[in-house]
């Protein structure tokens, strides 16, 4: 009898085709009809038919390896590589990513209000360069919203969960960088009970002077007032690749001096990463003369760079966020190695599709077999090659 297709192969018969030119397929489009899928799924995941396709989704990409295993910040990570933000901005398939091997997805970026975001077309595919270009700007259904479609999926409490869920926090658009602090308590405050840890990103492009509060006062002020609330999760700041190394420092001491749990580093980039001169299909324009945050394979080199700097300055105590361009098994491995002791992948997912998780898992596995490694921890910082 033949065996039935897996995750991975349907996705490279039926997806990636769609992924390798510039045109065709709406990159926003595909994301939202998959997000839409797995939103109904989630909410019924426990429902017989709906539970056992899920159950031969986690049996193919998840890999379970106790050496994968780490508890940071009060949170257990059955795995060091999870989904990074944007993807699921309002938190529709939290339920899931488990089964697609993640060991942690970050939801969000949600803001206080809801908003619609920048005009149409804003999310490009750069397919030769497996890259993306996009400029959002925060649409998201708000902060309520969020917590609703959250409770509807009746997921375990923070701490009993199979995969760590934290949240992503930006400053609504319509609010004044000045009253900023206020916009992302609201949030924080209203989604704690449902976070494992919480992300202030001040790293976004798209949404106008957000990268300004990543300046050490303003930052400090921020991190002061969420602090005051009741009840605060965990807290980790995410910067921009674009960040100057003197600012990099000072994010690294701020972050030790505010006793934040971590850094993510980084997002999308404003830099053309060398792609100046790539025209857009779809509008004809350049890079250079585009809107917008790169992410994907041109990010790596730049991620990986900032992530050296953040760990020299931090050193081991603070926990870090590698995220830019992770697109294979030596990529994750470099990152870890530098410094970060998770990852996150977004563009290079969609690229390569569900199998790229376990890809990374197993390629983790066999550097620790091959280091003699007890634990991931250890491969942390440790500068190991890939061999
Ligand atoms: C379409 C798209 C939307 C994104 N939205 C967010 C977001 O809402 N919040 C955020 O912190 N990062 C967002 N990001 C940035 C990613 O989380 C990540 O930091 C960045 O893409 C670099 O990782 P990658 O090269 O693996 O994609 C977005 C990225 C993409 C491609």
């Amino acid at each position: 009898m033949a065996t039935p297709p897996t995750t991975g192969s349907l996705y490279q018969r039926w997806v990636a085709p769609l992924l390798c030119q510039d045109e065709g397929a709406d990159a926003e489009q595909l994301s939202r009809l998959t997000l839409a899928a797995l939103g109904a799924a989630s909410t019924r995941r426990h429902w017989p038919l709906i539970s056992g396709s899920l159950a031969g989704l986690g049996a193919e990409l998840q890999r379970r390896d106790h050496r994968l295993e780490q508890t940071l910040f009060g949170c257990r990570f059955a795995n060091p590589l999870g989904l990074a933000a944007g993807f699921d901005k309002n938190g529709v398939a939290a339920g899931l990513w488990h089964l697609f091997g993640f060991g942690f997805a970050e939801l969000g970026t949600v803001t206080w209000h809801p908003q619609p975001g920048n005009p149409k077309p804003r999310l490009f595919r750069l397919a030769a360069e497996r890259a993306a270009l996009n400029r959002m700007g925060f649409n998201n259904n708000g902060a309520e919203a969020l917590k609703r479609t959250l409770e509807r999926q009746a997921l375990e409490p923070p701490g009993q969960r199979p995969a760590v869920l934290g949240l992503n926090f930006g400053k609504s658009k319509l609010t004044s960088l000045d009253l900023a602090p206020d916009d992302y308590a609201s949030s924080l405050e209203l989604l704690t009970p449902l976070a494992d840890y919480a992300v202030i990103n001040v790293s976004s492009p798209n949404t106008p002077g957000l990268r300004e509060l990543q300046d050490a006062s303003q930052l400090r002020r921020l991190v002061e007032r969420l602090r005051r609330l009741p009840a605060c999760p965990p807290l980790l700041v995410k910067i921009a690749p674009d960040l100057e190394d003197d600012a990099i420092d000072t994010i690294a001491r701020l972050a030790y001096q505010e006793g934040l749990a971590g850094v993510i580093a980084v997002n999308t980039s404003l830099d053309r990463l060398g792609l100046e001169n790539r025209r857009l299909v779809q509008t004809g324009r350049t890079l250079a003369e585009e809107a917008g945050g790169l992410s994907g394979a041109p990010l790596r080199a730049r991620a990986q760079e900032v992530l050296r700097r953040l760990r020299a300055t931090a050193g081991p105590a603070l926990p870090l966020i590698g995220v830019g361009g992770i697109d294979s098994p030596q990529a994750a491995w470099e990152r870890i190695t530098a410094g970060a002791c998770l990852i996150q992948i977004y563009t290079a997912w969609i690229y390569a599709g569900p199998a790229l998780v376990p890809a990374i898992l197993k390629g983790l596995q066999q550097q620790l077999d091959h280091h003699g490694c007890r634990s991931i921890s250890e491969a942390v910082g440790s500068g190991l090659p890939w061999v």
